[in-house]
């Protein structure tokens, strides 16, 4: 039994992390043909990446996946901490998965992710949730299959969480949702404990994985026909910062669209790392994808103090229209955080008018969420819910005024848009163009996915367009 400890999550002491290659237990390869699991995933595109890894593992142990969780033996929730609800919703699932084990006494249910690695979580669980199987924090999923077996062996609760600053794990197998697009993981962890956030605490510090490593990554996704990759990492642009002295993301980003991708994208830029070299890269490539994602979390300089989020409106506005100018076409999204603790109406007002001068082509907007450990949740917080919403009401009636006239630009315009299938209406085809936007088309010739078409914008919509193919 490994119990979480926010002491040792938090701590840096930048001594070197283990780089470990997984390899499965040949004893366990195929062990539970014939036996089937239910994965849910929640959160951001680490955690989706992550679940292509446990599917992965799963196969190899012979599981088979269902999409019903009455139908499975295995039962795993793949969980994300960033915000309350996303909480609740796993414990409303584990609620339910709770009858599945009355009345089928030998199944397993798991929990991995970011919530494993939260010591009220686990206190909780050790409380009022007993009938787990096993609890598998972040950095140990590779040791998933071994878990497993052991909890189908022992059948009772096993808690394997580890709050060490990480190790870097290559060699995991990946089953990928999808067959022309695919994430890849540049680098784990951030070292930014901004004071609302868990993530420092959960997924432990920056750790760069090799750039030989992610080359050939992308390089055999080339010959697997993949057109785009999008790097993955909580702060892409520290990119390393622990592992080189003269490499950083803007040579990653140049070495990797020098290779015959036809569309690369990153996620998530910090804006105190994003380098000019990163820009003029960016805008010198053209099969990197003119969309930055830049959240901002707040107009108020005071209040971005507040957050430890080491920039001021200033330099943030600097810093965008920067890109802006050296990016001909970019499209800026970002995320919003609404009614942090000490948030005056007029540090609000100054939120609206930085959106209004960015004009964001997408916005992730939130109301602030205590989240245990971390610094902000102690912080006197005297805003009433009611007027939070209403903020929140505001910001995102400005925020899609813009996403609407963003959109209307581009009526009548042609756009290269990767096909990703066809809606569920049926009639259209649908995906996304090199600014990220949801375009949904018609087309006189049959399309295969994959493909990258010339798209006529025929007529635009708040959260997406509509066009027919040149
Ligand atoms: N409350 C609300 N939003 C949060 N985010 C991160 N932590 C919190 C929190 N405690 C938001 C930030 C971040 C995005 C991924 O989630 O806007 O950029
Ligand atoms: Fe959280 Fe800040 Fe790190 Fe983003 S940069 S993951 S908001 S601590």
């Amino acid at each position: 039994m490994h119990l979480p400890n926010y002491i040792e999550a938090k701590s840096r002491n930048k001594k070197k992390y283990n780089r470990i290659n997984f390899k499965l237990d040949s004893s366990i390869e195929k062990k539970y043909e014939g036996k089937k699991y239910f994965l849910k995933t929640y959160g951001c595109q680490m955690n989706e990446h992550d679940s292509e890894n446990i599917s992965a593992m799963l196969e190899a142990m012979g599981f088979t996946k269902v999409d019903d969780y009455d139908d499975a033996d295995l039962l795993l929730l793949n969980t994300c901490s960033i915000r309350e609800n996303a909480h609740n919703k796993a414990f409303g699932m584990l609620g339910r998965f709770k009858h599945l084990k009355e009345k089928k006494k030998d199944i397993i249910i798991g929990l991995c992710g970011c919530m494993a690695q939260e010591e009220s979580v686990i206190n909780e669980i050790l409380d009022n949730y007993k009938y787990i199987n096993f609890v598998l924090g972040t950095h140990n999923l590779y040791e998933l299959p071994n878990v497993i077996d052991k909890s189908i062996k022992e059948n009772k609760l096993q808690i394997e969480v580890y709050s060490r600053e990480g190790d870097l794990v290559e060699g995991l197998p990946v089953v990928r949702e999808n067959s022309y697009k695919a994430y890849v993981n540049i680098i784990y962890g951030c070292d930014k404990f901004c004071t609302y956030c868990i993530v420092p605490y959960t997924r432990g510090r920056e750790r760069s994985r090799k750039k030989e490593d992610i080359l050939e990554e992308v390089k055999s996704l080339i010959k697997d026909g993949y057109k785009e990759v999008t790097l993955l990492g909580q702060n892409v642009n520290a990119y390393g910062k622990d592992l080189y002295e003269d490499y950083d993301m803007g040579n990653l980003l140049e070495d990797i669209a020098k290779l015959d991708i036809p569309r690369v994208r990153f996620m998530t830029s910090h804006p105190w790392d994003f380098t000019d070299k990163m820009i003029e890269v960016i805008g010198k490539y053209s099969n990197i994808m003119p969309s930055v994602h830049l959240p901002v979390q707040s107009g108020s300089s005071r209040v971005l103090k507040l957050m430890g989020r080491r920039y001021t409106r200033e330099s943030y506005l600097e810093l965008f229209h920067k890109i802006k100018d050296m990016v001909p076409g970019v499209a800026m999204s970002t995320d919003i955080i609404v009614g942090f603790p000490g948030e005056e109406e007029e540090d609000f007002l100054e939120t609206l008018s930085l959106v209004e001068e960015c004009k964001f082509d997408n916005a992730f907007t939130f109301i602030f969420s205590k989240r245990e450990g971390t610094p902000a949740c102690k912080l006197d917080d005297k805003t009433p819910i009611e007027v939070k919403e209403e903020r929140l009401q505001r910001l995102n009636d400005v925020v899609n005024k813009y996403f609407l006239e963003n959109n209307k630009k581009l009526e009548n315009t042609t756009l290269k848009v990767l096909v990703e299938g066809i809606s569920d209406k049926k009639d259209m085809y649908y995906g996304y163009s090199e600014t990220n936007k949801l375009i949904n088309f018609t087309s006189d010739k049959e399309l295969t996915c994959g493909e990258i078409v010339d798209v006529e914008i025929t007529s635009a919509k708040t959260w997406s367009l509509d066009g027919r193919v040149k």
